[in-house]
């Protein structure tokens, strides 16, 4: 099969990222999550304590340093700012809690956009997102629109962050997910929107093994 970009954009805890890693592994292509770039921008922000100032933010984006690198123990790319290792501290819930309002900012964005544009320059990608089927790669050969029940991914957040040994209630949780469904769907830059030409792929109700069998059927069509 031809290389390809495909591109995964839906909601928060929708289960894209699982979904999109095991894309990726199954075709040998590399697995970019956009978010955690986005997350690593807040953290930085939050340690400046600057998170609320979005000039200050802009005017730091030249100081901002974020790549992924491969980690032999878990399998995995995590994500680096600057040269340290971010990848748990930006799942933490008060990083989330922040991660919406300064991914609204327009500098931000053109800043994380373009990097990703590069990183997907070979194809033999699979990107999960808010945006990439519709602003980063519009010509994306396979696009993806994920979505599931709020309660059903503030049920799949929970047990990963309590796992994680997380102290959280589903009730924050949940206020939190669709407080940022709001806020994905919109903000004035590239709102979450579903490409006029992606697949929709309601997850609610599927395992990960049913997921697998539905984009086998997806693939068909790149021979
Ligand atoms: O996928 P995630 O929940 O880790 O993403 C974190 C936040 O980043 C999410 O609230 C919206 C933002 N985001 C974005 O604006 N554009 C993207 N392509 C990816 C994430």
């Amino acid at each position: 099969m031809k290389k390809i970009i495909i591109a995964i954009d839906g909601y928060s805890s929708g289960g894209k990222s699982t979904f999109a890693k095991a894309v990726a592994a199954k075709l040998g292509y590399i697995f970019i999550d956009t978010g955690a770039m986005y997350r690593a921008v807040t953290l930085y922000a939050m340690r400046q304590g600057i998170a609320d100032d979005p000039a200050a933010i802009t005017a730091a984006l030249p100081g901002i340093r974020i790549d992924f690198r491969f980690n032999p123990q878990t399998g995995r790319s995590d994500v680096y700012l600057n040269g340290e290792n971010v990848e748990t501290e930006i799942r933490r819930i008060d990083v989330s809690n922040r991660v919406s309002s300064v991914s609204s900012i327009p500098e931000v964005r053109a800043k994380l956009v373009a990097m990703q544009q590069e990183m997907g320059r070979a194809k033999g990608v699979v990107m999960d997102g808010r945006d990439i089927g519709t602003v980063v790669f519009p010509d994306a050969e396979l696009k993806i629109f994920m979505t599931a029940d709020p309660r059903v991914r503030a049920e799949r957040r929970y047990k990963e962050l309590t796992a994680k040994g997380e102290t959280v209630s589903m009730e924050e949780i949940e206020r939190n997910i669709r407080e940022r469904d709001r806020q994905d769907e919109t903000r004035e830059v590239s709102p979450l929107r579903r490409a006029a030409d992606a697949v929709l792929l309601d997850n609610s109700r599927m395992t990960v093994e049913q997921q697998m069998e539905w984009i086998d059927e997806q693939l068909e069509r790149f021979g």
